[in-house]
């Protein structure tokens, strides 16, 4: 039925897909300015904005907003929504830093519990399942 040939190859390949190791995780970063605004200590996270993080460039040293009431239109950095004293928001921006210029993913489901990058939260049934701001 099967050659000799084709068979010590299949089996050559079979033990050779055996030992092949899956990528490290990538590592997730943390925030430098975590100690630093009390922002930080906010327990109640934001409405679901996005079931998925979001790809952005940021440059190292500078500071950012990240929105954590999960209401700005310029997702996802504060915009000055929760200002607004109708939309009664509770939650305040998390003011972040960076100590390295590349690109980083950003929490978009506002649940993370390493604001304001992407923990891996999102992948929960709970958020999969949540009614997003995002259209
Ligand atoms: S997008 Fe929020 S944890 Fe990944």
């Amino acid at each position: 039925m099967f050659s000799r040939t084709f068979l010590k190859r299949s089996t050559f390949i079979l033990n050779s897909v055996k030992y092949v190791t899956k990528a490290p995780k990538p590592e997730i970063p943390k925030n430098p300015l975590t100690s630093v605004y009390s922002a930080n200590n906010q327990k109640a996270n934001g409405t679901v904005y996005d079931r998925k993080p979001f790809k952005m460039s940021l440059q190292a040293g500078k500071t950012y907003s990240w929105c954590l009431c999960g209401k700005s239109k310029s997702q996802p950095l504060c915009d000055g929504t929760h200002k607004d004293i109708y939309l009664k928001i509770s939650q305040k921006p998390i003011r972040f830093t960076v100590e390295e210029t590349k690109e980083y993913w950003l929490c978009n489901c506002k649940q993370t519990k390493n604001r304001p990058f992407c923990d891996g939260t999102h992948k929960q049934k709970e958020i999969q399942e949540a009614t997003t701001i995002r259209v």
